[in-house]
């Protein structure tokens, strides 16, 4: 399973991808507004600082809009790709764009059956919404799993992005789920090199060879 940034802060992106753990970004309107800068600006900035998909969200809600605003964003970067939500405004653009060569993450998506249809519309990925599931005492991995599962029976070559991430243990469920990708926090990221076995080996390694090489 690859991983991608959830994140529009420069700073976070540029120290993950440091670590070359991911290859790709993904943002929404609430991560970007988070920041408060230029929209095109911070996506020609991530797409300078990461070689790999970078997902951007067209704010409008009709098809029409969409189609404009995402024809717009993917000339920023060759790598920029379109994120819609799942409405039936959202797969009419994503049918237009597709066919237009720009991939589209369908996104916002809680049920199978979404997942589907986005497939159907031409999505090149999907994103189903773990952590969001879980809020709401419904069963976020089990919707992974399930996505999954059907694009494996019917041969869909359309890639899930477990999203809504909102602990290490969600990463490692997604990817014995089946996820191409999970898109993780800048937080969530740091929590996934935790262990205090391995804060305790590196203290005892050290100790033990200064004991016997350190004047
Ligand atoms: C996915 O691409 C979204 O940006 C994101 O994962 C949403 O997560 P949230 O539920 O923590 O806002």
């Amino acid at each position: 399973m690859n991983l991608f940034v959830d994140s529009a802060n420069l700073e976070e992106i540029a120290k993950v991808n440091e670590l070359g753990v991911i290859c790709g970004v993904t943002t929404n309107p609430s991560l970007i507004a988070k920041e408060g800068k230029d929209f095109k600006e911070t996506l020609a900035k991530i797409a300078e600082l990461v070689n790999g998909p970078i997902s951007a969200e067209p704010t409008g809600l009709t098809a029409t809009e969409m189609i404009e605003e995402g024809r717009e964003l993917a000339k920023i970067h060759e790598n920029i790709i379109i994120k819609l939500p799942i409405t039936q405004e959202g797969l009419i653009a994503c049918k237009q764009l597709s066919s237009e060569g720009i991939k589209i993450n369908v996104t916002l998506i809680f049920s199978a059956n979404q997942a589907l249809l986005a497939t159907r519309a031409g999505a090149s990925y999907v994103s189903p919404f773990v952590g969001r599931l879980d809020d709401i005492n419904q069963d976020g991995i089990a919707l992974v799993e399930d996505i999954c599962d059907i694009f494996t029976i019917h041969q869909i070559e359309t890639q899930v992005i477990a999203a809504s991430i909102r602990n290490p243990l969600h990463i490692t469920r997604c990817a014995l789920a089946g996820a191409h990708i999970a898109t993780v926090p800048y937080k969530i990221f740091m929590e996934m090199f935790n262990h205090p076995l391995t804060d305790k080996g590196i203290e005892n390694f050290k100790k033990d060879w200064d004991s016997v090489y350190k004047k």
